[in-house]
């Protein structure tokens, strides 16, 4: 598949991301952000020459007719301590690997990529790169990246710029003013068992005897035994699910929701991925971290909405994405359909790899420190310390889970993640990510679940029976 409407002479453009480019006429050619830069692509070098006096720093390549699929690649904030190879030594065996046509092969191992025409390398930093592949290439491309790297297609048409209407920064805004410890926020939130999480997880891992999970990749088997999972308990705890299929071959997101009291539209969501990514060349795919651990803390959540019998004022949904690990793929869909819907939401809060810090390091809570709504971050800190006093609380560079999605459908959103500082997990997207091992800390998924949980008690209102 070609880009739609790659007119010749067309220029792509790539800036650091920031707010005001939804006021710049730039806007109408968004394609997305990705590793927290902005991508537009247009061939109106008036809007471009305009623009360029707001754009501070920024890139720009010529594109030719023959691009295919975009895809960016984007290295990882990783801590030093677990000696990250440097992107610019990967790219060239990874990139060489890639260009090798498959007939040209005869080793089967390296016959990885059935690229029909020849790859592209348009733009390079020290920490990322701008491919172009064809699209079947672009899809299954996270099997093979090296590890700290992570993969995002460009759209194949321009995207709104949503920017996040000040009514809804002003309600968030609103919530976080009012704010005030609730005894009874604070009994239900601990009701969380930490003994449930960890036979949670070991179920989507596979650690458990019972489980025949080997990999939830977006593409395996095991992803669908865990969505079926999935479904099957949130529904056992009261909410109503659905499987919703976005895209052939990717696993469903698993969408649930709990009607609220009141007659209003107004939606609270919090939201895991339940897809993961293993090592290269790898069958193993346990995700126990990423994201095994948000997704426990989901129905950690649902199943004390069921213990207490909890209803919100609000509606609310819990969703466990699928195709994260491909670019963010089921976020982009429900939050597309929520946006075309006309989706009334209030917030949103993404929970991505909450159980690993490094051993002698206290329990930590991080918050992105670029992409998202920094109100809802605000919110989100403060009810940490007031429901969970015991987390040290701080920004991460570690970027982009699916929160991204929503926050560029104008949606107020952000992340809770592991670590007040860059991704430390020794097993990031490997097959070794298990539940049972030094640094994995229930009690840390249990803190954060509680700020996740106090967030949406908070902000959704609710009644006990
Ligand atoms: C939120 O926390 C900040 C410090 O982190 C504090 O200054 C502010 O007063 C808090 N706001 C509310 C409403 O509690
Ligand atoms: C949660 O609450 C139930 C009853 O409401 C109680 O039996 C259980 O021990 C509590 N669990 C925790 C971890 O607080
Ligand atoms: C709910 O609100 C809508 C719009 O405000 C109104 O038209 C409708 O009658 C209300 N329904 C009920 C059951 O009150
Ligand atoms: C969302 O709900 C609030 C509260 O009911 C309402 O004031 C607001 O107009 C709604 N917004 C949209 C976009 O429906
Ligand atoms: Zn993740």
């Amino acid at each position: 598949m070609l880009l739609n409407a790659v007119a010749p002479l067309s220029l792509l453009l790539v800036a650091p991301h920031t707010p005001q480019v939804s006021e710049s006429c730039l806007s109408q050619y968004y394609y997305g952000t990705h590793g927290q830069q902005d991508v537009f692509i247009t061939d109106d070098y008036v809007c471009v020459s305009d623009a360029a006096a707001h754009l501070s720093s920024g890139s720009a390549v010529q594109l030719t007719e023959d691009v295919q699929q975009l895809v960016w690649l984007q290295h990882q904030a990783v801590e030093p301590s677990i000696k990250p190879p440097a992107f610019q030594d990967e790219f060239n065996a990874f990139f060489s690997r890639l260009s090798v046509p498959a007939a040209a092969s005869t080793d089967s191992e390296q016959t990885v990529f059935s690229n029909q025409n020849a790859a592209k390398v348009l733009l390079r930093t020290p920490t990322s790169a701008l491919i172009s592949v064809d699209s079947s290439t672009a899809l299954t491309l996270d099997l093979h990246l090296p590890r700290f790297w992570k993969v995002s297609p460009l759209p194949p048409a321009p995207v709104p710029l949503v920017p996040v209407p000040s009514e809804a920064v002003q309600r968030v805004k609103d919530i976080l003013h009012g704010l005030k410890f609730d005894p009874v926020v604070a009994s239900i939130v601990s009701n969380i068992s930490v003994p449930q999480l960890r036979a949670d997880v070991r179920y989507l891992t596979g650690e458990s005897p019972q489980s025949e999970i080997v990999s939830r990749h977006s593409f395996s088997k095991g992803v669908l035994i865990a969505a079926d999972w999935l479904k099957a308990n949130f529904e056992a705890h009261g909410a109503s699910c659905k499987l919703k299929p976005f895209l052939t071959g990717f696993a469903p997101n698993v969408v649930c929701s709990y009607e609220g009291s009141e007659n209003t539209t107004e939606t609270v969501l919090i939201s895991a991925h339940y897809d993961s990514r293993g090592s290269f060349g790898s069958v193993r795919a346990p995700g126990g971290d990423d994201d095994g651990s948000g997704t426990t803390a989901l129905l950690g959540i649902a199943r004390v909405i069921s213990r207490k019998g909890l209803k919100f004022r609000k509606n609310v949904q819990l969703v466990a994405f699928a195709g994260e690990e491909q670019g963010l793929y089921g976020s982009r869909y429900y939050s597309r359909e929520l946006y075309e819907k006309g989706a009334n939401l209030t917030l949103m809060i993404q929970a991505d790899m909450l159980g690993y810090h490094a051993p002698g390091e206290p329990p930590q809570l991080g918050l992105p420190d670029i992409i998202g709504t920094p109100e809802v971050a605000q919110l989100v800190a403060n009810l940490s310390a007031i429901y969970s006093p015991e987390l040290k609380v701080g920004f991460t560079p570690a970027c982009c889970s699916d929160h991204q999605s929503f926050h560029q459908n104008g949606f107020p959103a952000t992340q809770v993640f592991e670590r007040a500082g860059p991704i430390a997990d020794p097993m990031y997207h490997n097959s070794g990510d298990l539940s049972d091992r030094d640094g994995y800390d229930f009690d840390q998924i249990k803190s954060i679940a509680k700020v996740q949980f106090a967030t949406l008690l908070h902000t959704a209102g609710f009644d006990l029976p």
